[in-house]
């Protein structure tokens, strides 16, 4: 029986606590819950002590073991921190161990999933995201909390993630969701670049982020994962990056190896257009302003589209400004795609750039479905779980 420590922070969201505990036991889920002072304030001891497979603690000093921290630590498959405060984030993020739950925080090898839940301003608070920021580059899982309504009747992005999609992730992380395993995936990441002259491009704002976080994932998951990008992030392990610049590149690199390919998913932002005759030599301003006649690029996705084989999954994303949904079912359409994650690229929170995502995933079966504000990389996770469900069909797909 997989052995989870549950720890409660001091927010309203506490109670919710109570539901994650109760589905982990349902599951077969040994759960041995930690309650911070703060806590306590919300939701009693004695209600998870009920529900949970060993009573609840609430201190490093008042219970039968003298190092509860390290037992608890060491003898974990998995903590999980839900809610998870701003002061937890912080503590954590900064070594600091105070109590028992920051204690066996940092006296574990075991995997950590913190479930933030906090105001929005507090949330989006450079302070918040930075410690967020570090935890995830020490391997922290973070399941993002989601938009709705906040104590004190606000409304906002902040709200603790459903405790379903908690005791799902927590499963996921148990059993080492491996579901793409022997399945070949290639994505393509970040924004081409066109010559006007050796020096001078015409490019585009993405990052790279959007397509590096589906990369990632989908290793994770077990996939053998190309990478064909044009920016310079950093890879998980076991991903082989191919680094291309123009959209030329980009097409040669990806139809060479979409053959072999179970899932082709293009996150990349394809310059639709080209210089036809780039300068060989740097234009010189004193020579005035140039001229330059632009002409199309291949449409590497509709190329994909066209040549599919059947059980091979093509995802494209549609970049869009306005009539989201409709531009995008309209290509989705024309593309011949299995799905098309749509976003809005004008948002300051989505779309180029940030590390934030909001997406619509519409399926070629019709479906449509609309995200929350939530990380890239839980939106590629998002997106990784529709394509495990149509390689797989829908009854097998579990859930990521
Ligand atoms: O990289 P980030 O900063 O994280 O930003 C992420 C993102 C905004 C770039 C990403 O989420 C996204 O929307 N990628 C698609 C960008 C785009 O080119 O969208 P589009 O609507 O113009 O194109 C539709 C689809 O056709 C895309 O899958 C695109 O890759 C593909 N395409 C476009 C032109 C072309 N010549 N060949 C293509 O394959």
């Amino acid at each position: 029986m997989p052995r989870v420590v549950l720890g409660v922070c001091g927010g309203i969201a506490a109670y919710k606590a109570v539901e994650v505990c109760r589905r982990l036991v349902d599951a077969g889920v040994h759960v041995a819950p930690i309650l911070t002072d703060d806590a306590q304030r919300f939701v009693g001891a004695l209600t998870f002590s009920a529900l949970a497979s060993e009573p609840a603690r609430t201190s490093l000093f008042d219970g039968p073991d003298p190092i509860p921290h390290t037992t608890l630590g060491q003898n974990a498959d998995l903590i999980v921190v839900a809610p998870a405060t701003a002061k937890l984030l912080g503590k954590y993020a900064a070594g600091i161990s105070d109590d028992l739950l920051t204690a066996t925080l940092l006296a574990t090898r075991a995997p950590v999933l913190v479930c933030p839940a906090m105001h929005t301003e507090m949330w989006e608070h450079a302070a918040v995201q930075d410690n967020l920021a570090t935890l995830r580059r020490r391997g922290v899982h973070v399941l993002d909390p989601e938009e709705g309504r906040l104590a004190g009747g606000d409304v906002g992005a902040g709200r603790l993630a459903d405790p379903a999609r908690i005791t799902d992730a927590v499963l996921g992380l148990l059993t080492g969701n491996r579901s793409l395993a022997g399945r070949t995936v290639v994505v393509t990441a970040g924004g081409t670049r066109e010559a006007l002259d050796p020096v001078r491009y015409l490019g585009n704002r993405s990052s790279g982020k959007m397509g590096h976080a589906l990369a990632n994932v989908a290793a994770r998951l077990g996939a053998h994962v190309v990478l064909v990008t044009t920016a310079n992030l950093p890879a998980a392990s076991g991903v082989e990056v191919v680094r291309v610049d123009s959209a030329q590149e980009m097409h040669d690199a990806v139809m060479a190896r979409s053959a072999q390919a179970d899932v082709l998913i293009m996150a990349a932002a394809v310059a639709d257009f080209r210089p036809k005759a780039p300068s060989t030599q740097k234009i010189k301003k004193a020579d005035g302003v140039p001229e330059f006649v632009l002409e199309p690029t291949t449409d590497i996705l509709a190329a994909l589209g066209r040549a599919k084989r059947p059980g091979q999954v093509v995802v494209g994303f549609a970049a869009e400004t306005e009539r989201l949904r409709e531009h995008a079912a309209a290509k989705l359409e024309s593309k011949r795609v299995d799905l098309m994650v749509a976003n809005d690229v004008s948002a300051l929170d989505a779309g180029f750039e940030v590390d934030t995502n909001r997406a619509w995933l519409l399926g070629a079966d019709g479906s449509a479905d609309e995200t929350a504000l939530i990380s890239k990389e839980e939106l590629a996770r998002l997106v990784l779980e529709r394509v495990v469900r149509l390689l797989v069909g829908p009854a097998d797909g579990p859930s990521i």
